[in-house]
């Protein structure tokens, strides 16, 4: 996940591979393994934050042969069922930089938030330290950073199904690509003006 990052130039917040079993051990893992061979494909897991109220889909990665082929999506689909049945009252979310993660999440009824609709535990944000920009995320209060923060709420997913009022990604998709774009230029060029003013 680190050096796949690194390749596509964005941060990530790093965590032990202790950490990645335990979620395994613990049922809040999803792994993708071809049928025939049991080659590994593809991987997320599940961290809860404020006392279980909201729930993070993380790590998402689809090994590079098997990308393209919508495995990442099916991936996404069985950890966000799984999220749900474990905790039906949470809301779930996910930071990201990338347009694929960004569809997969609006098809399954993400929208687009700022940072204060998520959650504040303390403990989510230090994860970010790990992180290549974590210094802009500190720089900006915690409001802003190059990830797009996504979350799914389901009880207000029901009063907005009511009002038929469903954002389509697929129609603003090139906006958010743009904004991507537009929040790296600014933020990377803020940084680099203050560490070499
Ligand atoms: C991002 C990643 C998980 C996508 O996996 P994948 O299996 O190739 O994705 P899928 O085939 O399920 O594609 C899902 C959707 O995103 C689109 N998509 C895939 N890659 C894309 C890209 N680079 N840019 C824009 N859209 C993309 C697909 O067309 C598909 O849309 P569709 O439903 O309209 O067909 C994979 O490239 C990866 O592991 N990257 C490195 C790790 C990473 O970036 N993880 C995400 C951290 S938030």
């Amino acid at each position: 996940m680190e050096s796949s990052a690194k390749a596509r130039g964005t941060g990530i917040a790093k965590r032990t591979p202790e950490y990645i079993e335990e979620k395994m051990l613990e049922g809040k893992a999803v792994i993708a393994f071809t049928k025939d061979d049991k080659q590994w494909a593809g991987f997320c897991y599940i961290e809860t934050w404020s006392h279980h109220k909201y729930v993070a889909n993380s790590g998402l990665i689809v090994a590079p042969d098997f990308r393209k082929s919508g495995l990442a999506k099916e991936i996404k689909k069985k950890i966000f069922d799984l999220s749900i049945k474990k905790y039906p009252d949470a809301k779930i979310f996910g930071l990201t930089t990338g347009l694929a993660v960004m569809k997969i999440n609006s098809d399954l009824g993400y929208e687009p938030v700022t940072y204060s609709e998520l959650t504040q535990d303390e403990d989510f944000w230090k994860g970010c330290r790990s992180c290549v920009n974590f210094d802009i995320l500190t720089s900006k209060e915690r409001k802003n950073c190059l990830c797009t923060a996504m979350l799914y709420d389901a009880d207000e997913k029901k009063s907005k199904k009511k009002k038929n009022k469903f954002l389509q990604f697929s129609k603003y998709s090139k906006i958010f690509e743009r904004l991507t774009q537009m929040k790296k230029t600014i933020f990377l060029r803020q940084q680099r003006l203050k560490d070499n003013p």
